[in-house]
């Protein structure tokens, strides 16, 4: 039998707000949620979300991420208490802490860029499941804080924590600087 040709994906529109792109529609929906309903998020979703960013590449596919899943309420208001954004902590029914474990580590640079691409995977999974998110990176200043409170071993290295929860209406959205400003040239 033949093999058959695969059907060809469309050419994305120039504005990069293509829906009939599911992952490119994804990207490009997808802002920093900070405003959260009460309603709660499900111990499912949050292992969804998990998944998506167990699914980001890493070098020599090292895996090098771990997760503490949150929705505890008073581990949230003690958390709220370690950084700055206290009011976005405050307001999440779920928070996902990530780390990398130096065990599993094998170069630095490479690893942290492991956990952005893990973490850019779960910012996704949320948007796909309806859910708003943002990633917190302020609380870093209290990683040591964090870790302790979460009563993880001091071999995880705290890289963000996400705030989860349903998006409350009204929520402001990032915009981006036009795509010739980036591109440095076109060789
Ligand atoms: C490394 C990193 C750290 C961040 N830390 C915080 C933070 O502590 N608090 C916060 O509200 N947003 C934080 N953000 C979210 C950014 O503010 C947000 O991604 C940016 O303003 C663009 O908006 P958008 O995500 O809606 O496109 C962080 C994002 C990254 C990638």
């Amino acid at each position: 039998m033949q093999p058959q040709p695969r059907p060809r994906p469309q050419t994305p529109k120039p504005n990069g707000q293509d829906h009939q792109h599911p992952v490119l529609a994804a990207i490009s929906r997808r802002r920093s949620i900070r405003d959260y309903t009460a309603a709660e998020v499900t111990e499912e979703a949050l292992r969804e979300i998990v998944r998506a960013g167990t699914w980001a590449p890493s070098g020599i596919n090292n895996q090098p991420w771990r997760f503490v899943l949150i929705r505890d309420e008073q581990t949230r208001k003690q958390l709220a208490e370690l950084t700055k954004y206290r009011r976005i902590v405050l307001s999440a029914p779920a928070l996902i802490a990530v780390f990398l474990d130096r065990d599993a580590m094998y170069d630095q640079v490479k690893d942290h860029q492991a956990a952005g691409a893990c973490l850019q995977n779960m910012l996704l999974a949320a948007e796909a499941l309806g859910l708003g998110a943002v990633w917190l990176g302020q609380i870093l200043q209290n990683k040591e804080q964090v870790r302790q409170l979460l009563e993880v071993e001091q071999k995880h290295d705290l890289m963000a924590v996400v705030a989860l929860g349903h998006p409350a209406p009204g929520e402001q959205r990032a915009q981006r600087k036009p795509l010739e400003e980036f591109i440095l040239k076109s060789i």
